[in-house]
């Protein structure tokens, strides 16, 4: 565990310097609830699972359910008074290979597989009915490239591509009051931006119980550009759903960039970024209803292992101590 010592009463909160405007939340961790604990009382409004509530952590065996971790994260967020996401039901990672199984080793039969999504939906929507105020429902269904608009997947193999629709409608029905989130990565490239774009369009235009779109911000700081953030922005809120940041994080990396020697992390580029993409944000408020980050400070965040398993990385607004960093001031100003 970090040894923290920064004293957080030094600085103004985030989130309620964004009060009135949009949420501020970050991915947590039964652990991190803990480790990063006056961080996240003091800066953030709103929580999600970074695992607990994935398909595999959360119903791991056809007829065991383990909400523990889950539950210890929602009862931290009711405890401390601060929102939660819920994330994700339906996505074609971390979902154990049961589900997709049929009897005697064939694959699921199509009806079987939407009966076992709509009782997990159930199960999971339910429990925690009136404590998580939205859900990704589908997480990354579109391919990135041009050529194919769906990613292949099991959900989409055995069930077909109203895998989608049924699942938001599953969703819907359990708790109609949960706003409900299309989430997506590289939602900023144009070809797939389009992609994203057509596949909302067409569930809204076919009475889908959609409302939001969850863009998830896993950026660096170098690009995406402001403009292409902002032409994604644009786009999507021309459908009339509103609009999430979900995982923001600036890696210190480009993406294609695998080397391992970097000593000098860019915190000045990384602060102009972070200030002008909140600036670009606040343009669109009553729009963007939230910025949750993929975790809450430097000590803990998955680019540690990706896309080069062990290489530090500092994409956050807090730095290892949890000392807020130039990011941090700049958003702040
Ligand atoms: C995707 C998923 C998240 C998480 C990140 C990496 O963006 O939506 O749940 O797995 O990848 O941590």
């Amino acid at each position: 565990m970090t040894n923290v010592t920064f004293k957080q009463e030094a600085v103004a909160s985030l989130f309620e310097k964004f009060q009135g405007i949009f949420d501020i939340g970050a991915a947590v961790t039964p652990r991190t609830i803990h480790s990063q604990g006056v961080l996240l009382k003091k800066h953030y409004n709103s929580v999600t699972a970074e695992n607990q509530m994935k398909f595999a952590e959360i119903h791991p065996e056809p007829h065991r359910y383990t909400f523990e971790a889950a539950d210890s994260i929602v009862d931290f967020a009711v405890r401390e008074g601060k929102k939660v996401r819920g994330h994700t039901l339906v996505w074609h990672n971390q979902t154990p290979d049961w589900v997709f199984q049929g009897d005697n080793g064939a694959p699921a039969a199509r009806e079987q597989l939407l009966a076992r999504m709509e009782r997990h939906i159930e199960i999971v929507v339910k429990r925690y009915r009136g404590q998580v105020y939205a859900w990704d429902v589908v997480n990354e269904a579109i391919e990135d490239t041009a050529e194919v608009m769906l990613r292949k997947s099991k959900w989409l193999d055995i069930i077909g591509e109203d895998y989608i629709a049924k699942a938001f409608e599953y969703a819907h029905r359990v708790d109609p009051n949960a706003v409900l989130f299309y989430n997506d990565y590289n939602e900023t490239n144009p070809v797939k931006r389009e992609k994203i774009y057509s596949l909302v369009k067409s569930l809204l235009d076919q009475g889908v119980p959609i409302h939001g779109i969850g863009m998830q911000g896993h950026w660096n700081i170098h690009g995406p550009t402001l403009a292409e953030i902002r032409e994604a922005i644009e786009r999507y809120a021309s459908l009339g759903v509103q609009l999430q940041i979900t995982e923001l994080d600036l890696s210190m990396f480009e993406h294609e960039d695998r080397r391992t020697d970097l000593i000098e992390p860019s915190a000045e580029l990384q602060a102009q970024r972070y200030e002008q993409m909140f600036d670009l944000f606040k343009e669109f408020r009553g729009i963007i209803t939230a910025v949750t980050f993929w975790g809450a400070a430097d000590d803990h965040t998955w680019l540690d292992d990706f896309p080069v398993k062990g290489r530090k990385n500092w994409p956050f607004l807090f730095d290892n101590l949890h000392v807020p960093k130039k990011s941090f001031h700049n958003i702040m100003k």
